[in-house]
């Protein structure tokens, strides 16, 4: 008996000790933790926001190329790079797997001070199938082609294939399997990007053999069900397409949501030409053409991508996303841009068949970038942009607005170096990151983006209703000028803000824009930055007391191991005699309020 209880004891300690241990692995690994509505990004123990850039397709294609590039990066002020590795390159024999140059590049990054999230261009890059093997590419019969619309075929694989799916798995999860062996303790390796904007090409859906057949099939149950589970919380994109026709639970594809393309009709390169007006391309690119086609074609690229990723997984759990080449204006209509990858309409089709997805990415080059980052947050989607631009404000928006795990312009070692709207943006936001992380998802932090000429912006915030007046490369006012009480134009985030009337010559000149991050830290307490131009805050209470506020203690600084450093302590000229809180650019504040009368 009391054998048999100490045996017991030992399998209850034993059984501790491993899940101790198995906690201790997987907490220390770069892993996704809510925070709030927020995710965030957890690099050994702490939150990370990645300041990162992608490279060009084949900049890290030996290291030698890439030994220029570093320290660009890092004049960019940059913590991070997203790196393209290749399928061709990791296996150009079938089984004979060469991982040197991922090791040369996990070595030179730490070398470097920076983090790697690694692009898979495996079965898919840019919807086609260009970084495949060759022996892949040379064997059709076993790696099937998609069909167009009259048989033709292309150099981009079939979601039809399993055998490349299989194969495309198996050298995904070696990578993965010996990153855990190379990075599984330093976790210079944050995530993973699996393919490269899927999605098919030229035609609105595969029309091989196998796809037509998957197509006139009923829709797989699996799909259903959780569209059915989901219902209520579906984005309304896909709700309206399913409830044009009836919100059937079972059917043919078309059957439950609607006909697809018809088949007279080429798939054009662009929709630029008629049929569509101008006004047509400025909505065409927010809704779905033929959405049956893509909703088909999103749910086949998901279940192939998941298996891939789950192989990866079982390897080495790292946090992975997929990324979408997003519809634009002129590339509205599927085929346009590659149909069936995460576009915003298709997400809930990629959660259900993709569970193994932790994010879904926008390569985002429109010009309606809040608008986008909105719609990749719905339902609690964390904000990771794998391609932008270099946009300071935006960088600001992106982190202080949405949330976002990372942010990324494409051709990075393009444009990294010291002095740049995006060298100054990321600086800010590392300054001030420890207050970001502290209050994403809280509801105490947003930021808002001013161009010259704009009414003044309001938004509320901690205990006090904050003004924002664009003051851009001007000269702050010395005597106190209260801002101007609810005129009628006055912008309210996050709405557009209408815009005074440009004088004659200056139609032709872009605005200039400024943004500012806005975080309030305790009941009178705010941190501010501001990139891109000056922007002038007022303050009014929001709950009962004296009306009238003070600047209390106003500190130019920056966060410097997790500690506020201060820099300058502010007054006199700088603060308008004590009466003007200017944000300046590039320059973190905290300051602190008080209130009489
Ligand atoms: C989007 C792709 O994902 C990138 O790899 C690159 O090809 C860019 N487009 C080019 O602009």
């Amino acid at each position: 008996m009391k054998f048999r209880f100490q045996l017991s004891l030992l399998s209850v300690c034993a059984l501790l000790i491993t899940l101790y241990g198995y906690g201790q692995a997987s907490s220390s690994r770069p892993h996704l933790q809510k925070q709030g509505t927020a995710t965030q990004l957890i690099v050994d123990g702490k939150p990370f926001l990645a300041l990162t850039g992608e490279l060009g397709n084949n900049t890290a294609t030996s290291l030698e190329n890439m030994q220029a590039v570093w320290p660009k990066l890092l004049s960019g002020n940059l913590n991070a790079a997203l790196v393209a590795i290749s399928w061709a390159q990791t296996e150009p024999t079938e089984g004979k797997y060469d991982f040197a140059l991922v090791d040369g590049l996990i070595k030179d990054a730490r070398r470097n001070n920076l983090r790697i999230v690694f692009l898979w261009f495996g079965s898919w890059k840019n919807g086609l199938s260009s970084y495949a093997p060759v022996w892949v590419k040379l064997d059709y019969k076993r790696f099937p082609r998609i069909r167009l619309q009259g048989g033709r075929t292309m150099e981009l694989l079939s979601t039809f294939g399993d055998a490349t799916r299989d194969a495309d798995a198996r050298a995904y999860s070696a990578l993965m399997r010996h990153m855990k062996e190379v990075d599984g303790e330093q976790h210079t390796v944050l995530m993973m990007q699996v393919e490269n904007e899927v999605g098919v090409l030229r035609d609105s859906r595969d029309r091989s053999a196998r796809a037509n057949a998957a197509f006139a099939a009923p829709v797989p149950k699996e799909l259903m069900h959780y569209l059915q589970q989901h219902k209520n919380s579906l984005v309304p994109e896909l709700r309206d397409v399913w409830a044009a026709q009836g919100f059937k639970t079972s059917g043919s594809w078309e059957e439950v949501f609607g006909p697809g393309k018809p088949e007279s009709m080429e798939m054009p390169i662009q929709t630029k030409t008629p049929p569509m007006s101008l006004e047509e391309h400025e909505i065409s690119w927010r809704q779905l053409h033929w959405p049956v086609d893509e909703i088909f074609m999103a749910w086949n690229y998901a279940r192939y991508v998941n298996t891939i990723v789950e192989e990866g997984k079982k390897e080495y759990d790292i946090p992975v996303y997929v990324n979408a080449w997003l519809q634009q204006p002129n590339h509205a209509w599927p085929g346009t841009y590659p149909s069936g990858g995460p576009v915003p309409q298709v997400h809930d089709i990629w959660r259900a068949g993709a569970p193994a997805v932790d994010i879904l990415a926008p390569d985002l080059y429109l010009e309606y970038f809040d608008e986008v980052a909105a719609r990749f947050t719905r339902n609690g989607n964390p904000l990771f942009i794998p391609e932008t631009s270099t946009n300071g404000s935006n960088v600001l928006s992106a982190f202080g607005k949405f949330n976002a795990i990372a942010f990324s312009p494409f051709f990075i070692e393009r444009s990294a170096a010291a002095d740049t709207d995006l060298a100054g943006a990321y600086a800010l936001v590392s300054q001030l990151s420890p207050v970001i992380t502290a209050q994403q998802g809280k509801g105490t932090m947003t930021a808002v983006r001013m161009n010259q000429g704009d009414a003044q912006a309001e938004v509320k915030l901690g205990d006090y209703t904050l003004t924002l007046t664009y003051i851009g490369n001007g000269r702050v006012p010395i005597a106190p000028e209260p801002p101007t009480k609810s005129a009628p134009g006055k912008q309210s985030t996050p709405a557009a803000s209408p815009k005074v009337a440009p004088a004659p010559d200056q139609d032709l000149a872009p605005p200039l824009q400024a943004a500012a991050i806005l975080i309030s830290t305790g009941p009178d307490e705010f941190y501010f930055g501001a990139v891109g131009g000056a922007i002038r805050i007022d303050f009014a209470p929001n709950t009962s007391g004296p009306k009238i506020v003070g600047l209390g203690d106003v500190q130019q600084g920056k966060f410097v191991d997790g500690q506020w450093r201060v820099i300058r302590q502010l007054g006199g000229d700088d603060t308008g005699q004590g009466e003007i809180l200017t944000v300046r650019p590039n320059a973190p504040i905290r300051v602190t309020l008080y209130r009489y009368e």
